[in-house]
């Protein structure tokens, strides 16, 4: 159930974690983080702009757009049917797999513990965030699951900055890293894609 979500997470070592409250910017936004060299974006489902948002991103040239705060079906099926090409969620249900799985979106569900990345192993799942990831204990945390879960690739959301990154990418188990940094509201909201590519750009330098 991974292989997508794999690949999503070897375009770049960033996906932005996006909040647009403007739908009618959004393309400009994903032109200025794709040409900064972050090619995956994860548009959450948090305000009213959001599916507008992905439905306009997803026709940017080179974009990979995915959908996040995916928390119901509803979500999924909306999500699914505005052109999001996979999506995430801070944690899972059953009945929200399943969804994902009906629905043929694949899926970065969030784990918090190990139990969780053990249920969702089990059912496919690879690759996962680890949400949220410095309030979880972040790098020391994810080193410590790496011993008996070596199989599970995580991608690290929440606290996650240009200061941080660096530590969580260059475990064995991380895949790719989630974080909000790389497009300030104050940025967006004034338009300042040059500000944001270049954001972008230091982000997507990350070694890993
Ligand atoms: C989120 O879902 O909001 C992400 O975890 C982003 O977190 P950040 O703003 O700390 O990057």
């Amino acid at each position: 159930a991974s292989e997508l979500t794999a690949r999503v997470c070897a375009l770049a070592p960033v996906i932005p974690v996006l909040v647009i409250d403007e739908a009618g910017s959004a393309a400009d936004l994903a032109r200025a983080l794709v040409a900064g060299g972050l090619p995956a974006l994860e548009v959450t489902l948090r305000t009213p702009a959001a599916l507008e948002a992905i439905r306009e991103m997803a026709r940017v040239e080179g974009g990979v757009v995915g959908a996040g705060t995916l928390l119901t079906e509803k979500d999924v099926e909306a999500a699914k049917e505005a052109g999001a090409t996979f999506g995430v969620s801070p944690g899972f249900t059953r009945r929200l797999l399943d969804a994902a799985e009906a629905n043929d979106l694949p899926m970065l569900p969030g784990a918090a513990t190990p139990s969780e990345a053990m249920y969702l192993l089990q059912r496919g799942y690879s690759v996962q965030k680890f949400f949220p990831a410095e309030g979880n204990g972040g790098v020391a945390v994810l080193k410590a699951w790496g011993a008996p879960i070596p199989q599970v690739r995580f991608c690290p959301t929440g606290g996650v900055s240009l200061q941080n990154a660096a530590t969580y990418l260059a475990l064995p188990n991380v895949a790719c890293v989630g974080g909000s940094w790389v497009a300030p509201a104050a940025m967006v909201r004034s338009g300042d894609w040059a500000g944001i590519s270049r954001l972008a750009a230091e982000a997507a330098a990350l070694p890993r």
